[in-house]
């Protein structure tokens, strides 16, 4: 780990670098607890429920489905391969072994109406804009009769609509906070994980791999879906950042 280097390290296909950064991030740790424990929930009375999880990465956000005694069968996609290696590692003596598939979460030919629970966690602000409604579009057309959709997101503070300068103020005004947060969990935060972070926001700032959108936006696209919220709580922070920003588990049913 040289952290002399003036460019920050990158955990794009490096699966132990993700889960450091997540690891460090007292934001992210809140929100995939949240989110495995809203899973949980929704299979508590379920028989062999099928369970889907887009954007699967290391499979953080599908660790309370690998010990379900209520989950038949646990299907993950990622267009990343050496995420998806990690977490078959990972799970490989699970009680419900994942399936995995490589490929890209929109478009991947998936089975319609027949998953139980659709995991989202960190997926749709991985999607770029344009394909976001078609993205949620995918996730209500796989969803079983009476099934649900967990998302759990980083929410942006506000920002003024196509505006690239304050849209990456509301970017930088979040991950300051998520700083904030990681150093005040941990006050010797090695630099080489403060700069893991750091290469979020920049991905952000860049506009390449991470795409995020403030609550109005959210709510938009999840209504152009077709889908409707059933459930909705911030679990990070405390106050908001502006006036919704923060990170959030929803759960989300097919209108009709
Ligand atoms: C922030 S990670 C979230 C991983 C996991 N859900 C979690 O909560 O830890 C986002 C993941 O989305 C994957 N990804 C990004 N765009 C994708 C796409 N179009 N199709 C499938 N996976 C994608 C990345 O490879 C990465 O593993």
């Amino acid at each position: 780990m040289n952290d002399s280097s003036d460019e920050n390290p990158d955990y794009r296909y490096d699966p132990v670098a993700y889960e450091i950064e997540e690891n460090a991030r007292p934001d992210e740790m809140s929100m995939l607890r949240a989110c495995n424990g809203a899973v949980d929930a929704l299979l508590s009375d379920a028989i062999a429920a099928d369970v889907l999880d887009l954007c699967c990465g290391t499979g953080l956000s599908m660790q309370s489905a690998t010990n379900h005694p209520n989950v038949g069968r646990l299907h993950g996609v990622d267009e990343c391969q050496a995420y998806l290696d990690y977490c078959a590692q990972k799970y490989s003596s699970a009680r419900v072994i994942p399936t995995l598939l490589h490929g890209d979460a929109v478009t991947l030919p998936l089975p319609l109406s027949s998953y139980n629970v659709v995991i989202l966690a960190s997926a749709y602000h991985h999607i770029e804009d344009h394909r976001k409604v078609e993205f949620l579009r995918r996730v209500r057309s796989v969803i079983a009769g009476g099934g649900t959709a967990v998302l759990a997101e980083n929410v942006l503070p506000e920002y003024l609509p196509e505006n690239a300068v304050s849209y990456r103020e509301a970017v930088s005004k979040f991950y300051a906070e998520v700083l904030i947060d990681a150093e005040r969990s941990d006050a010797s935060l090695p630099t080489y994980v403060r700069r893991l972070i750091q290469r979020v926001a920049q991905y952000g700032h860049d506009g390449d791999y991470e795409y995020k959108v403030s609550h109005p936006i959210l709510l938009a696209d999840i209504g152009a879906a077709g889908l409707s919220i059933a459930s909705q709580r911030r679990v990070w922070p405390q106050t908001p950042i502006g006036e919704m920003g923060g990170n959030y588990v929803l759960t989300l049913r097919s209108i009709d």
